[in-house]
């Protein structure tokens, strides 16, 4: 006879997609397998506890059915944001709708909106609230990195890798939009990996002092690579930097400089896609330590993985926003590229 406790685990994604959701659903659910646990795939995000016709989808997850998505970019049980998490009479049916179920442990996959839906449900539920960081954003704490960044920064890499062929051919300006809603993770990676001219995101482009003075660079380089070394020139700017996005921030700079900038929003497409090998790989130890954290009675925590190796991090300190971008990185920008370019190599 078996002694571990949970029986069922509820599983379901929340909040933006990202590549590699899929996979850690498939570890759950072959984990969970391994320890005779059965698994409920509730459907569209909280809204599957919530409203009656995604708790009437809900079903157990089958083997067959996790046989073949690794590969996928998505979530085969949709995702959703969802307002009546914030709310007492939401979370009160969510509640029940574990208790009606028979769920012993609840697996969010999800960023940390997803994750403060399940410190409120806290006090509503008493079954096990376990996290696992799904986010392209990689902005949660005590976490090196969340499921989707690595896809997402290589989807970025590749679209603008294109753009700069024909940024070259043109010599021209662009100015693309990353995703990473207030955290330039995205920003910083993609734009060092692609070796954009300039990065511009919260870490460095924050006080109105440093937009004047860095509009001031940014326009007389521009200038210079157009009229003296004829090159093409890349600026990546994370979302919700500038108002109105990268579409106004081209439009102020081809006022400066009197030379067209043009504006390119990446958006969703960082979204998609088949999940690269180290999102499937993250997605897949997350997957399993998520179970296994469940049998050892673990409650409350998200899964993460420091230094390669996974570990459990309280869901409250997950998601207080403390996680930087790595000083390298914006020291290497900041320092070293954007002198380079200055410099003409
Ligand atoms: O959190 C993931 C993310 O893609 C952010 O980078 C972005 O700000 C946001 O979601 C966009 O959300 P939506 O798809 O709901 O517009």
């Amino acid at each position: 006879m078996s002694n571990i406790k949970c029986k069922r685990i509820a599983i379901l994604t929340s909040g933006g997609d990202a590549p590699g959701m899929n996979a850690a659903i498939r570890a759950v659910v072959l984990a969970a397998h391994h320890y005779h646990i059965d698994v409920i795939g509730f459907y569209h995000g909280y809204n599957g506890l919530i409203s009656a016709e995604s708790i009437n989808q809900a079903k157990l997850i089958e083997l067959n059915d996790v046989s073949s998505i690794i590969h996928r970019g998505g979530t085969f049980l949709k995702s959703a944001r969802c307002e009546q998490m914030l709310t007492e009479v939401g979370l009160k049916r969510a509640a029940q709708t574990l208790n009606e179920k028979n769920i012993d442990a609840l697996i969010v996959v999800g960023g940390d909106g997803s994750f403060n839906g399940l410190l409120a449900l806290k006090n509503y539920w008493q079954g096990q609230l376990i996290g696992i960081p799904g986010t392209i954003d990689n902005d949660l704490d005590g976490t090196d990195f969340t499921i989707g960044f690595a896809t997402a920064v290589n989807t970025a890499i590749e679209a603008i890798d294109k753009i700069r062929d024909t940024a070259d051919a043109f010599e021209r300006i662009f100015i693309v939009e990353l995703m990473g809603r207030h955290s330039g993770h995205i920003t910083f990676n993609v734009g060092i990996a692609c070796g954009a001219e300039q990065v511009l995101s919260f870490e460095n482009f924050s006080s109105v002092a440093e937009q004047q003075s860095k509009l001031e660079i940014l326009a007389t380089e521009i200038k210079d690579a157009q009229q003296n070394r004829h090159s093409s020139y890349i600026i990546v700017i994370a979302e919700n930097l500038w108002p109105g996005g990268a579409i106004e921030f081209a439009k102020k700079l081809t006022e400066l400089t009197d030379i067209e900038c043009t504006a390119c929003v990446l958006g969703h497409i960082q979204r998609g896609g088949s999940p690269v090998p180290k999102d499937r790989l993250l997605a897949t130890k997350m997957g399993v330590a998520a179970v296994q954290a469940i049998v050892a009675g673990e409650n409350h925590i998200m899964i993460a993985e420091q230094n390669s190796a996974t570990c459990c991090i309280a869901l409250d300190q997950a998601v207080k926003h403390r996680k930087k971008v790595s000083q390298q990185l914006i020291d290497a920008q900041t320092n070293i590229l954007a002198l380079t370019a200055q410099n003409q190599y």
